[in-house]
């Protein structure tokens, strides 16, 4: 028996004639995290919701925890927690009532769901507003309590869409600190997110999203390595030269990428400076700030996502 409790492979999606998923395969081992990264619109909530078995996918294959996501949905529902879709909290009224009624609604007797809520409440530090209605919590306690409502039946696998989207950076550290804890008490869990800092934290493993196409997977360390150790940064005083300082550095065989007055491109050495350097002189630019940089998340996002495009 595999232990993926994760599977998919080649699902599509479309809505109409766009390819929201076009062939995802994704991997996700038992008490792992996996972080789905990329920016709107890359496909990460539809490819949750494929997996959470509230969208039918158009081709391909997934199974959770064992179960295929089309043919065995109930069994997959069973076993998963989706913050903010199954467990709706009421506004009106409290944190605890609502996590016992989700309990009891779950098939729990009235003691259990009660030691239940208890236990989640202290999980996620809102043991002191237990008692007051929902509609009055902060945001980050309201997204904990969101969290806590689609953990009360004690799922195996747990699909977090954007969690920390909208959370100061208290609330965001606060959440990642829960989602820490899940892991270590031997949960598996796919979170989607824009932030690479997010993905770097949390996740074992990385599966880099771009137009409903996986366009990388591997820790943060294998995503960094495959885009090289190094980058160098040129930045231009004047946006004008952006194309000619890019043709200069590819005709050096270098793969540099544009953002707005800065070019970066992977290199091996640092004496690639001096390249960079040489090249610009060559079609008469100069660079207003050059740096080397050991590469960020965010560079190898931009860089795959670029090459997909
Ligand atoms: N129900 C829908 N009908 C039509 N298009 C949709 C629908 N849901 C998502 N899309 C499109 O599919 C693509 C992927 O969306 P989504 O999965 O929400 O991306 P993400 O969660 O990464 O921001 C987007 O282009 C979006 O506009
Ligand atoms: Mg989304």
């Amino acid at each position: 028996m595999t232990d993926l409790m994760i599977e998919a492979h080649g699902v599509v999606k479309a809505f109409g004639a766009h390819k929201a998923l076009d062939g995802v395969d994704l991997a996700v081992p038992r008490g792992t995290v996996t972080g789905l990264l990329g920016h709107n619109g890359a496909g990460k909530t539809t490819l949750v919701n494929v997996l959470t078995t509230m969208l039918p996918p158009d081709g391909g294959r997934a199974r959770v925890a064992g179960f295929d996501v089309v043919t065995q949905g109930h069994d997959v529902r069973g076993r998963i927690g989706l913050t903010g879709q199954f467990a709706s909290v009421d506004e009106s009224m409290s944190g605890r009532d609502n996590l016992v009624l989700i309990a009891r609604l779950l098939g729990a007797g009235v003691r259990e769901a009660r030691g239940r809520a208890a236990e989640l409440l202290e999980l996620f530090d809102l043991s002191d507003a237990a008692k007051r209605a929902a509609r009055t919590y902060s945001g980050g306690m309201r997204r904990r309590l969101d969290l806590a409502a689609s953990l009360v039946g004690s799922p195996e696998v747990i699909f977090l869409d954007e969690p920390t989207t909208g959370l100061d950076p208290a609330g965001r550290l606060g959440l990642w600190e829960i989602v820490e804890g899940l892991v270590k008490e031997g949960s598996t869990v796919l979170l989607t997110t824009q932030y690479l800092e997010e993905a770097d934290r949390l996740a074992d493993s990385i599966t880099v999203l771009s137009q409903g196409r996986v366009v990388a997977s591997g820790t943060s360390a294998e995503l960094k390595d495959r885009v090289g150790r190094r980058t160098v940064t040129v930045t231009l005083a004047d946006h004008a030269d952006v194309p000619a300082a890019c043709g200069a550095l590819e005709h050096a065989g270098l793969e540099p990428v544009a953002a707005d007055n800065t070019l970066t491109a992977p290199v091996t050495s640092s004496r690639a400076l001096a390249v960079v350097v040489r090249a610009l002189d060559e079609v008469g630019l100069e660079a207003s700030e050059l740096a080397l940089g050991e590469p960020t998340l965010d560079d190898v996002y931009l860089t795959l996502s670029r090459h997909a495009a």
